[in-house]
C-alpha cells in the first residue's frame, strides 16, 4: 500500500482480512457508481441480467417503455430473490415463493389473497439507481449517490463516436479470481509483467512506457502526444484526461505499430467497424473507472471489463465482447479470432494475480518498493485507494475522539 501503509508485514491484511473487506464494501462498492452492463445486453423488453455486489442482490431489466431499470432482487412480500438466474427473458417479474408479480417497471401488479386493506401501491420493487452513459450502464446501490455528471461529462464525447448504442454482445466470458480485488487492479494497472507472461497481448500491446506511458503529473512523450494529436485531427478525442481524485481517466493509446486491433496478426478482427474511428491505426481508448471497470475501445470493436468482489480473497471479472449490431459472426468476424487475445490474457492474469495473493499470505510477506517508471499506474491506484479509505474514515475516527 502507500508509503504511509508500507511499513510493517501487517498489511497484508489489506488483501485478506475480512475486516477490511468489508470496509471495502461499505465504503466503496456500496457507495459508488458501479460499471454493471453495456446497454445493448438487453436486448428487449423483459430482457434482464442479475448481479451481486457484496450482501446486495440486483436485477437489472429493460422495461416496455426501453428504459433499462435496476431494483433489489428481494420480493417485496417475505424477501425472496425475484430472478435466480444470471440472466434471462420474462414477460413479468414473478416471485418464485408465493408469486407476487410485479411490472417490469418495478410495480406491483398481483398478490394473491392480500386482503381488502393492501394497496399493491406500497409494494413496489425497491428500485436501485441508474445512469445510461452513451451504452454503458451503471449502477449505484447507495440512496444518495454521488454526482455522475463530472465522470459523464468528460466521458461522453470520448465514447460517443464509438457508438455502443449500435452494438450487440459478441461473447461474454466470466472468471473468478482466487485474489482480492485490488491486487486484480494493482494487476491491470501495470505492463511490467506483460513481457513475461501475455505473449498474445504483446503482438499488439506495447510494452515500452516511453511509447505509451504518461508519467504521474499527466505529462506525456512526444511521440505520444502525436499520436493523440493525429487522433483528434481525425475526429477522435484522445488526450489524456484523469479525475482530480484519480478515480477515473481516458486516454486513446497506440497499439505496437502495425497493429490495429487486438488479434495474433494485428489486423481488424471485425470487418465492420463498430464507431466512427476514421483513423485504422488510432489504438484503444483506454477507460478505468475504480472500482469496477476498465474498458477498451478500438476502431473495429469494444471491450468492457467488470470487476466484482467476492469474498477478502475471491473476484469476479466479466468480459465482453461488442460488435456492431449487423456484423454477422462467419463472415464480418470470426470469433475465435476477435475473442482468442483477451481470453487468453485474462487467464494469465488470474494466474499470476492468484500467484500474488498465495505469496502475500506469508507471514514473511513485506512490501518491496515499486518501479516508479512501470509501476506508476499501481502507485495511483494505492494512492486512490488509501485517500478514499482515509477520506471515508475519518468521520468514524472524529466520531469516536
Ligand atoms: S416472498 Fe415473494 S411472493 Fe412471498
Ligand atoms: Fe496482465
Amino acid at each position: 500500500m502507500r508509503a504511509a501503509f508500507r511499513a510493517t508485514p501487517s498489511n497484508s491484511r489489506f488483501y485478506t482480512s475480512p475486516a477490511i473487506y468489508e470496509l471495502d464494501l461499505e465504503h466503496i462498492f456500496y457507495k459508488e457508481w458501479l460499471y454493471a452492463i453495456p446497454a445493448c445486453q438487453l436486448v428487449k423488453a423483459g430482457s434482464y441480467v442479475t448481479m451481486r455486489v457484496g450482501a446486495y442482490e440486483v436485477i437489472i431489466v429493460r422495461a416496455r417503455d426501453g428504459e433499462i431499470r435496476a431494483f433489489h432482487n428481494s420480493c417485496r412480500h417475505r424477501g425472496s430473490l425475484i430472478c435466480k438466474g444470471r440472466q434471462g427473458q420474462v414477460a413479468k417479474l414473478v416471485c418464485p415463493y408465493h408469486q407476487w408479480t410485479y411490472e417490469l417497471d418495478g410495480k406491483l401488479i398481483w398478490a394473491n389473497d392480500m386482503g381488502p386493506d393492501f394497496d399493491a401501491s406500497k409494494h413496489g420493487l425497491k428500485p436501485v439507481n441508474l445512469r445510461g452513459l452513451e451504452g454503458l450502464i451503471y449502477i449505484c446501490l447507495s440512496e444518495t449517490p454521488p454526482d455522475f455528471e463530472p465522470f459523464a461529462q468528460l466521458a461522453r464525447p470520448y465514447l460517443a463516436i464509438h457508438d455502443l448504442s449500435e452494438a450487440k454482445v459478441a461473447y461474454t466470458s466470466t472468471i473468478v479470481e482466487k485474489a482480492n480485488w485490488k491486487l486484480v487492479w494493482e494487476n491491470n494497472r501495470e505492463c511490467y509483467h506483460c513481457s513475461s507472461n501475455h505473449p498474445a497481448l504483446c503482438r499488439s500491446f506495447p510494452l515500452d512506457p516511453d511509447v505509451a506511458g504518461v508519467s504521474p503529473d499527466g505529462s506525456v512523450s512526444a511521440r505520444l502526444q502525436g499520436h493523440f494529436d493525429r487522433c483528434e485531427a481525425s475526429g477522435a478525442p484522445a488526450q489524456f484526461r484523469i479525475a482530480e481524485d484519480g478515480q477515473y481517466r481516458l486516454a486513446r493509446m497506440p497499439l505496437q505499430e502495425n497493429a490495429l486491433s487486438y488479434t495474433l496478426d494485428g489486423k481488424a478482427a471485425v470487418n465492420k467497424n463498430l464507431g466512427r474511428v476514421a483513423l485504422p491505426d488510432a489504438g484503444t481508448l483506454l477507460k478505468f473507472h475504480y472500482p469496477t471497470t476498465w474498458n477498451h475501445f478500438l476502431p473495429d470493436h469494444s471491450l468492457t471489463f467488470r470487476v466484482t468482489p467476492l469474498s477478502p480473497m475471491e473476484t469476479e471479472v466479466t468480459t465482453t465482447w461488442l460488435v456492431h449490431k449487423d456484423a454477422v459472426e462467419g463472415v464480418d468476424y470470426d470469433l475465435k479470432r476477435l475473442t482468442e487475445v483477451w481470453i487468453a490474457t485474462n487467464d494469465e492474469d488470474r494466474e499470476i494475480v492468484e500467484t500474488n495473493q498465495q505469496g502475500i499470505l506469508s507471514p514473511a510477506y513485506v512490501p518491496g518498493p515499486y518501479s516508479s517508471n512501470q509501476e506508476s499506474g499501481v502507485i495511483q491506484f494505492v494512492d486512490w485507494y488509501a485517500a478514499w479509505l482515509e477520506r471515508s474514515l475519518a468521520p468514524m475516527r472524529q466520531a469516536a475522539e
